[in-house]
């Protein structure tokens, strides 16, 4: 049963992961906030009534933590990253039509109400549960109060996830050798009375729900494993004080919170909600896009095509947070008889140099920092959703950010438009009196299709890159007609391909909306227009352009060399000293062995590996290198010839006793020079001892390493 094309009749709202109220938010947040941003405009631009609202996450043991590390009242150090999120959005162009959050009354109010829904329907339940706690402290210890291993894959986990291992949501005394995290005291398990939705109530209703869903291939198909298997319940309640209260009756456990990714999502609901009553229903109705056609359902009073009712309810998030989205997510909002997701969208981890983004490390490139070297928002925006497929994981390289800007946007965007402006502004005051060329419009009808099947295909990285392909074009045309050369000869002809490349331009410029919506509205002005670009349809970009304007400004500038060098070496500095700390604290956890790294998760191809040419060799001789500390020049025998190699093992090995040692040389090593000797190999060792790799048996000098 699959859903109706987009757009539909039916509102839309478009929802972002909500950021927890606990510390500065860096590249790694803004890529969802920017995808869902870029997928609003996009589906607004195909004629999709569409909200997009959000909201900071205020509580749960995330923000609890940090703000007990600080001393600081839970509320208020929430409230204050709250009202700094608030500011820092729009800096990135992000623009929710509503930003609440989850401690405010609507969302308090909206989730009592979701609550007490799945208690009159009888998916709640009580059960007695092992519990973390800290007799010394005389604490509980709920979620991220509490570390350990994960049961599931034997990585260090938090109390409620697998953060660091396979990334499963964990119940409370799942999580094996607890341990607290703020005394370090070892926690013991208490036995204690929770309250649980009942998650098999929807097994069979969630395996409908998985193959309705649309949105990535990762959000639809990491979820089936979970829901083909036995559905654990989901424990509701936390002993804690921050969160909101467990709406039970005449008392009953109100001493209990509600977990945190109950009320977290509920601010979906709730934010939709907010931005209605501001606007009036008149104009967008909350209840039709998260309720059916403005009722609630009960019991089995479920609509036959449950794909046609209600809005288009559309979450971006990131990697981390897929179950809760397409499992505990769609069972809680069938408990209390709300509409269902229907895409769910999940970016790609953002690392750097291959590792993860560590905030409490600053192992991270924050938003407030980009900003600080006065970097145009479009451009990050253009970056993070273009350089690869939403679903890859990346890195952020500040080279590949500069290197993107400079050939994509300023040499290729930027330099078209700028181009096609400025020659007809001098020659024609504006757009020449000549019909758009058929090649040119076909080229424009094209792009606006690619952009709508995109939106329809949640293809983010499509709907980013249409203009700058179609700019491509347009330097590709300019070259080929040479305008310049034909206003004397064929002044008819010259008229012709400038209106062609006006009209590229006003295309640009309504394609570009939806990634950099700063430099499309200056772009709409540069050809003439006033009003607001962001209002009209994509086909707005096949209308004829205005017939005047002036001469346009550069829409980009070049990012300097300078500037990345300088960037790329306080980043250096910085994942060195966040590695340095790891490095020391994984030793420490080992009792002085050192950290391993973790297996590169890129994989290569047999073909690959036979590029390597390793040969079982002999050392026949060995002298230190003159002013090199720990280089030694070898002789070698690798059976087919002798062969002179540099290695850095002198301060490791005894020199005087290498001679007559076998070891392994990748012997097609790149010829190098190391202080006037020539190294034509490289000896293969391991670790930082440099222990000489070997052959154990008798294998023949020369032979290959397979
Ligand atoms: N508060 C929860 C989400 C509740 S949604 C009902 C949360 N908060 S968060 O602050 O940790 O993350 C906010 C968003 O940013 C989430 O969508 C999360 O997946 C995303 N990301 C956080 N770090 C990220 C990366 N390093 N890479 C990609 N996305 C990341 O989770
Ligand atoms: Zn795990």
């Amino acid at each position: 049963m699959g859903h109706e094309q987009l757009p539909t009749e039916e509102p839309a709202v478009v929802t972002c992961g909500l950021p927890y109220a606990n510390g500065d938010l860096h590249v790694g947040h803004l890529r969802s906030y920017v995808a869902g941003d870029l997928f609003a405009r996009a589906l607004r631009r195909i004629g999709q009534q569409t909200a997009f609202v959000c909201g900071s996450d205020m509580h749960g043991t995330p923000v609890a933590v940090n703000a007990a590390e600080q001393g600081v009242d839970p509320e208020e150090f929430a409230l204050e990253w709250h009202d700094q999120y608030r500011e820092r959005f729009p800096q990135f162009n992000i623009a929710f039509d509503n930003y609440g959050h989850t401690h405010d009354e609507t969302n308090t109010e909206l989730t009592r109400d979701f609550v007490a829904s799945w208690i009159d329907n009888d998916h709640v339940f009580e059960k007695g549960i092992k519990v973390a706690y800290d007799p010394e402290a005389d604490q509980w210890l709920p979620d991220r109060y509490v570390e350990g291993t994960c049961p599931y894959c034997g990585e260090k986990a938090r109390g409620d996830e697998c953060d660091e291992g396979c990334q499963r949501h964990l119940e409370p005394g799942e999580v094996e050798d607890p341990v607290s995290v703020r005394t370090g005291n070892p926690a013991e398990y208490r036995r204690r009375e929770h309250k649980f939705l009942r998650l098999s109530d929807f097994q069979e209703y969630l395996q409908g729900f998985i193959h309705r869903l649309e949105g990535t291939e990762r959000a639809r198909q990491q979820p089936r494993e979970w829901i083909e298997g036995e559905l654990e319940d989901l424990c509701i309640t936390r002993d804690m004080d921050w969160g909101i209260n467990y709406p039970g009756e005449n008392g009953e456990a109100e001493e209990l919170v509600l977990y945190v990714w109950v009320d977290a999502p509920i601010e979906y609901v709730a934010s939709t909600k907010q931005y209605s009553e501001r606007v009036g229903a008149d104009t967008y109705d909350w209840t039709e896009v998260w309720q059916f056609d403005g009722e609630r359902r009960h019991g089995t009073e479920w609509p036959e095509s449950w794909a046609d009712d209600g809005g288009e309810i559309i979450h971006l998030i990131g990697p981390d947070i897929i179950q809760h989205h397409t499992v505990f997510w769609p069972a809680m909002l069938r408990a209390a008889g709300y509409n269902e997701p229907r895409a769910v969208l999940a970016t790609g981890f953002v690392g750097i140099d291959g590792k993860s983004l560590s905030t409490s490390r600053n192992r991270a490139i924050w938003a407030k920092e980009y900003l600080d070297e006065g970097f145009h928002p479009d451009l990050f925006r253009y970056y993070t959703t273009t350089g690869s497929g939403l679903e890859r994981d990346v890195d952020f390289s500040w080279d590949r950010f500069a290197e993107r800007v400079n050939s994509e946007l300023v040499g290729t965007l930027g330099n078209f438009c700028y181009r096609a402006l400025l020659f007809a502004a001098r020659n024609y005051d504006g757009t020449p009196d000549a019909d758009v060329s058929e090649e040119i419009r076909g080229h424009i009808e094209d792009a606006v299709e690619t952009f709508e099947t995109a939106v329809r295909e949640y293809d983010i990285r499509t709907i980013g890159q249409v203009a700058v392909d179609l700019a491509g074009l347009g330097n590709e045309y300019i070259q080929r007609n040479e305008p310049w050369n034909l206003v004397d000869d064929d002044p008819e002809r010259a008229a012709q391909v400038i209106r062609d490349c006006v009209q590229l331009t006003r295309a640009c410029a309504v394609l570009m909306q939806p990634v950099m919506p700063e430099k499309a509205q200056r772009l709409w002005e540069h050809v003439g227009e006033s009003g607001d670009v962001s209002e009209l349809p994509v086909e707005a970009a096949l209308d004829a352009p205005a017939a005047a304007f002036g001469e346009p400004d550069e829409l980009f500038e070049q990012v300097a060399e300078g500037t990345i060098e300088a960037l790329n070496a306080e980043l250096r500095d910085r994942v060195a000293a966040a590695s340095e700390g790891e490095n020391a604290e994984a030793a420490d956890e080992t009792d002085g062995t050192p950290a391993l790294d973790p297996v590169e998760t890129d994989r290569i191809g047999f073909e690959q590996f036979q590029e390597f040419d390793m040969r079982v060799a002999e050392i026949l001789t060995a002298e230190p290198i003159e002013g090199a500390d720990d280089l030694v020049r070898l002789e070698v025998d690798i059976g087919v010839e002798r062969r002179q190699v540099v290695a850095g093992i002198r301060q490791l090995h005894d020199v005087e006793s290498l001679p007559g040692t076998r070891v392994v040389l990748l012997a097609n090593m790149e010829t190098a020079e190391l202080f006037g000797v020539e190294s034509n190999g490289m000896v293969l060792a391991a670790g930082e001892e440099a222990d000489l790799l070997t052959t154990h048996g008798d294998a023949p000098l020369g032979s290959r390493i397979r």
